[in-house]
């Protein structure tokens, strides 16, 4: 099971659509995924037609009690989605308590990666939809993940945002057993507007080594899709925005058996 967690400290760039899109191109090409709503606000959970507000069952489970949750319990979490092969934990409002309640006591930064490494043999990816805040749930995601996406908005506040995410991304790097493998995602990129051109080319001069040589363009369609609750595949299979995630995730992937390469011969010559 490999983990991706999709995060940003700047909130409205494009994170639960990323995740959505990214998840359902997963499953089409016949992946077990899981998504799992880690943002109180429950985008991503309404996105699949579910309703946080009358959720008992959510990711906050996760957080209670003093142990790691069973595979039963952690396994009894998880919803149906309209697409075959795509599952979800969706969130509630309960999630937000986290943060306060958890704040400083051991451990509690680790429990979302405990958890995967419960489920591992249940699902092929596990993608981590994170709230734009920097707290628990996001070190947790940050913790968790075998790869991080970080969607930046084309445009000049938003690359402000990405100087605070680097900072958190350096001190969470500190604390990681292994390192963290970050991908800068361009998003709502619109060629014809002066903002996205000159913060891209802002991006391709500052983050070179961590950013996706292409683009997400700006696509209405994303929003009619959000809005049918499809995932973007489903509703416009060959539409721009789609052939862009398209692109990305087959980056992801060449990029996973890269490593995944790498370290066998590393294994294999040690
Ligand atoms: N490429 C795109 N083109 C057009 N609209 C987009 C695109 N990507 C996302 N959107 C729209 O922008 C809005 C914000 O996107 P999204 O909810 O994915 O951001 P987010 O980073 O998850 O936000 P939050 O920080 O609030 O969780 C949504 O209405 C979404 O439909
Ligand atoms: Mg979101």
């Amino acid at each position: 099971m490999r983990v991706w967690a999709v995060a940003n400290q700047k909130g409205g760039v494009g994170k639960t659509t990323s995740t959505v899109c990214l998840a359902g191109l997963l499953a089409e090409q016949g992946h077990k995924v899981l998504v799992i709503d880690l943002d109180p606000h429950g985008s991503l959970t309404s996105y699949f037609g579910y309703d946080p507000d009358s959720l008992t069952s959510s990711t906050y489970q996760l957080f209670q009690g003093e142990e790691t949750a069973t595979k039963d319990s952690i396994l009894s979490l998880v919803v149906d989605t309209s697409v075959p092969g795509l599952s979800l934990i969706p969130t509630s409002p309960a999630l937000a308590t986290v943060e306060r309640q958890m704040t400083g006591k051991d451990g509690m930064g680790l429990r979302v990666g405990k958890a995967m490494n419960v489920i591992n043999a249940e699902f092929d990816y596990v993608l981590l939809d994170c709230p734009p805040v920097l707290g628990v749930l996001m070190i947790n995601a940050l913790a968790a993940c075998e790869r991080l996406l970080v969607p930046v908005q084309t445009e000049f506040l938003a690359l402000k945002g990405l100087e605070r995410m680097t900072r958190t991304m350096q001190m969470i790097q500190k604390a990681r057993p292994q390192p963290l493998t970050f991908t800068i995602v361009p998003t709502m990129f619109d060629r014809r507007t002066q903002a996205s051109t000159s913060s891209l080319n802002t991006l391709r001069k500052q983050y070179a080594e961590n950013l996706w040589r292409s683009t997400i363009p700006v696509d209405t369609k994303l929003r009619d899709a959000s809005r049918l609750g499809k995932v973007p595949s489903q509703h416009d299979p060959d539409g721009r925005a789609v052939r862009a995630y398209r692109q990305l995730v087959n980056f992801i992937l060449s990029e996973d058996q890269k490593a995944l390469e790498k370290q066998t011969s590393e294994q294999l010559t040690a």
